[in-house]
């Protein structure tokens, strides 16, 4: 019996909630939100298409009775305030900084072994204040940013080779930021072989360029955050949780000196499994490459500095 804990029935945690459903691989989802009803309708709707998609995952909802969380595997914390069009993630950090510690707290009342999943913007310092407020074990704090831009790069290298998703990979490690983000060109690859062989400097730079803005794009199309390939991304960290797939999937993990940073939540390649962030695998990177990612670590610490009013 695997259950799964949706903090948050916007756009996001719905989405997630349905990919998990129609994977199928967790008996059931719960889904959390504080506006009366909300939840319980989407989880209602999300319920009436299991005979169409073909899964067996209950599926629920609740306005704010954390009781009902009880005892989940997983719990992913969605909640918060969404970015508006021109927004940065940073300037959500004292709105979302509150409910997101308030979250924590209420799930960890039901379920003390739950698994954290950390959606909530900005990412990286909110998965850190998990880890400050909460005291749970690393790996148990994954932050979900890095399976997402690199599905995002993977998206723009598949256009710029005019190929199938499935043909390229990639991988972004770093921050989940317009600016921190770092695609590594160096390990991507086109039917296994380097994308530099096929693409000039111009095209990966462009293909790089909007992987970093790819989330402010949608933002300013769609008027508020993306939430399909948000939702999806979670999905497959939860699925790589609750089956012990032991993916290797780029999360905002805390660093103790790996790839030369400590007491930062940053993203980085990791085995995910039953265990959660089982292990960070350092992979090597190029000067400029190191060099980005202690820029971007550096950025974070400016905001993680913010926190000092909630911490
Ligand atoms: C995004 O990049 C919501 O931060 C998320 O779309």
């Amino acid at each position: 019996m695997s259950k799964v804990t949706v903090v948050g029935a916007g756009a996001v945690g719905a989405s997630c909630a349905e990919y998990i459903a129609i994977k199928n691989f967790a008996s059931e989802v719960v889904l959390v939100d504080i506006k009366e009803g909300f939840a319980e309708g989407k989880a209602m709707d999300l319920a009436q298409t299991a005979s169409l998609n073909g899964f067996d995952t209950k599926i629920t909802g609740t306005t704010g009775d954390y009781s009902r969380t009880a005892n989940s595997d997983v719990a992913v914390i969605t909640s918060g305030i969404p970015r508006k069009p021109g927004m940065t993630r940073e300037e959500l950090i004292g709105v979302n900084a509150g409910i997101v510690k308030g979250v924590v707290s209420n799930i960890l009342q039901y379920s003390p072994k739950a698994i954290i999943i950390v959606v909530s913007n900005p990412m990286d310092t909110m998965a850190y204040l998990v880890h400050k407020v909460s005291g749970l074990p690393k790996n148990r704090i994954i932050g979900m940013g890095g399976a997402l831009d690199s599905a995002r790069f993977k998206y723009r290298l598949a256009e710029a080779l005019s190929c199938p998703a499935s043909d390229v990979d990639g991988m972004v490690i770093a921050a989940h930021s317009d600016t921190g983000m770092l695609p590594l060109v160096s390990k991507a690859t086109y039917k296994g072989v380097p994308v530099t062989g096929f693409l000039g400097q111009e095209k990966i730079d462009y293909v790089v360029e909007e992987t970093k803005v790819g989330g402010a794009t949608l933002t300013k199309l769609l008027g508020t955050s993306a939430w399909y390939a948000p939702g999806a991304a979670v999905s497959t960290l939860v699925q790589s949780i609750i089956c012990d797939q032991k993916k290797l999937i780029p999360c905002s993990l805390l660093l103790d000196g790996e790839y030369g940073q400590k007491d930062i939540a940053l993203g980085v390649p990791a085995i995910i499994g039953a265990n959660g962030a089982e292990k960070i695998v350092e992979i090597s990177l190029t000067d400029a490459e190191k060099e980005k990612f202690a820029t971007s670590a550096a950025a974070v610490r400016e905001v993680n500095n913010d926190l000092k009013s909630v911490l």
